[in-house]
């Protein structure tokens, strides 16, 4: 379980890996590595810086049509800079995929899926939600994407471990109860009596009290937190039974997933564009210009110049594009494989960040019977099964069919799946959400597609893990010659739609001064 927490520990820059971004950048400044200027508001870049200096935008070339090449594309085009993206797969978007009916996803290493969804159904195959302060809002705000609230968190929801399966706001009123009766007994005896004076030992109290909802004796005896098997109405309701002892509570091992959303990435609220992820590309493909855009097209070769940069590519007619810079805005691995002229340490620190395997399925059913039966609407089931998470869908309640993420795995787990046939995978997440939600959960299947995302072709992996601190994550943040490199992978925010936006963003500045600075 631990390997699959998709959270900023398990995710972010995966320098370090136990102690997250803080660790990682006190590393990097000890290094001397970190660089000295971070988080610059940001100004895109305007016509008007040109027309004060009497000269023309620059062409860029830009390899890569996920976000961050497109962002990249977004915010020159501004300026008037003459951009051309080269985009390897046959759409936009990269792992910005929401899949929908008539769809057809391939796979490297096996069968190709036909995506048979329903009307209006739609899986988000890549990312699928957004925090509120993550610059991701701010271009769906610029761009016109209606967004909707994403619950992350559900009270509803389930918690299976070691076997069990209760809902999250028991595993929650559980472990906060014990944990708060401890606190309080160790507290109310004086064990911390060096550490804290009397009047905070009282303020302490009066808030372990709340914590855990504690009776008077500072004992946790179950609460109504833990929920009913019949809810208060005209009648009190029927709790449901008490809580297990201090040890059959800390023995469920429910802590990892009752804190999974702690994070400043995963707390609540989330929020997803309405219709689907993919609005974000879409609404980038129309303000970059589709006819910008050459899809079909693998880059083969790089080469900085003296004055300018030389791509070609393969696909279609093929062919050789000339421009004044280049942002190679593809996951690092498959950069690592193109022939450059960058220097080997380019290469060698291409390859460090290690592709992290990550998988999801969606499974479409004819009755939404989570809402019905087990009055769940939208978040997240943690589980320490292989499919590791349950999604239920966070729009569309009440209408008539829907579509919930069977799974949502990494590393080992994502690779069990990957290594399935499409029909295989399904019937194995069917069988492991059963231990969940009994029968039903097999039943009223209309439909599923999964994708594994180190089988993506061009693309290779769910994300990256940088395995240590080194001098390659800062090496790359700035441009060999004339090439610039662009992704989440560059940032703190791996694994994010944000991180792709703010690497853009921070090149497209870095580009822009330095065609202004140029003679
Ligand atoms: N950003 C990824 C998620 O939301 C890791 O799970």
């Amino acid at each position: 379980m631990e390997g699959a927490a998709l959270t900023r520990r398990g995710l972010l820059v995966g320098i370090g890996a136990v102690g997250g971004a803080g660790a990682m950048y006190a590393a990097m400044g000890a290094l001397g590595l970190a660089p000295s200027e971070q988080d610059k508001a940001f100004t895109p870049p305007r016509p008007g810086d040109f027309a004060l200096r009497g000269r023309a935008a620059a062409s860029v070339v830009i390899l890569g049509a996920g976000v961050a090449g497109l962002t990249a594309a977004y915010e020159l085009g501004k300026a008037g800079y003459d951009c051309t993206i080269l985009e390897a797969r046959a759409k936009a978007g990269g792992r910005n995929l929401t899949l929908r009916g008539g769809d057809r996803l391939t796979e490297l290493r096996g069968p190709a899926q036909e995506v048979r969804f329903g009307e209006g159904v739609y899986f988000n195959a890549g990312p699928g939600r957004i925090a509120p302060w993550m610059v991701t809002l701010d271009y769906c705000r610029e761009l016109g994407v209606p967004i909707e609230t994403f619950v992350n968190r559900n009270a509803a929801a389930y918690v299976h471990t070691n076997g069990q399966t209760m809902r999250a706001r028991t595993a929650q009123a559980d472990m906060y109860g014990y944990v708060a009766e401890l606190l309080a007994k160790a507290t109310d005896l004086g064990a911390l009596d060096k550490m804290i004076t009397k009047d905070d030992r009282e303020r302490l109290l009066d808030f372990l009290r709340r914590f855990g909802d504690l009776g008077p004796k500072l004992e946790y005896e179950g609460s109504e937190r833990r929920g009913f098997t019949k809810f208060p109405a005209i009648g009190a309701g029927s709790p449901i039974p008490a809580p297990g002892s201090l040890h059959q509570v800390l023995a469920a091992g429910t802590g990892h997933a009752i804190t999974n959303d702690f994070g400043y990435d995963q707390a609540t609220p989330m929020f997803q564009p309405v219709g689907g992820m993919d609005a974000i590309v879409t609404k980038l493909v129309e303000a970059v210009g589709a006819d910008r855009i050459r899809t079909g097209a693998r880059v083969t070769k790089i080469t900085t110049l003296a004055d300018g940069v030389e791509v070609t590519y393969s696909g279609g007619a093929g062919g050789t594009v000339k421009a004044d810079y280049c942002i190679a805005a593809l996951p690092p691995h498959i950069l690592a494989r193109i022939p450059h002229n960058l220097g080997a340490q380019v290469t060698a620190a291409l390859r460090t960040p290690v592709p992290v395997p990550a998988g999801k399925i969606g499974l479409e059913y004819g009755t939404r019977w989570w809402e019905l039966e087990d009055r769940i609407y939208g978040g997240v089931t943690e589980t320490d099964l292989d499919i590791t998470h349950i999604w239920y869908p966070s729009h569309g309640y009440h209408s008539e069919r829907g579509l919930l993420v069977g799974y949502y795995n990494t590393d080992a787990n994502a690779e069990l799946y990957a290594a399935l046939t499409p029909d295989d995978r399904r019937r194995r997440a069917l069988t492991q959400g059963k231990k969940i939600h009994g029968e039903k959960y097999r039943q009223n299947v209309l439909s599923s597609a999964s994708i594994a995302w180190e089988r993506q072709e061009h693309i290779e992996g769910g994300w990256v893990r940088w395995p240590s601190v080194d001098s390659s994550f800062t090496l790359l943040q700035r441009p060999a010659g004339r090439v610039y490199f662009a992704g989440d992978w560059l940032t703190h925010l791996i694994a994010w739609q944000a991180g792709a936006m703010e690497s853009a963003r921070g090149v497209v500045t870095e580009l822009h001064e330095r065609v202004l600075r140029s003679p």
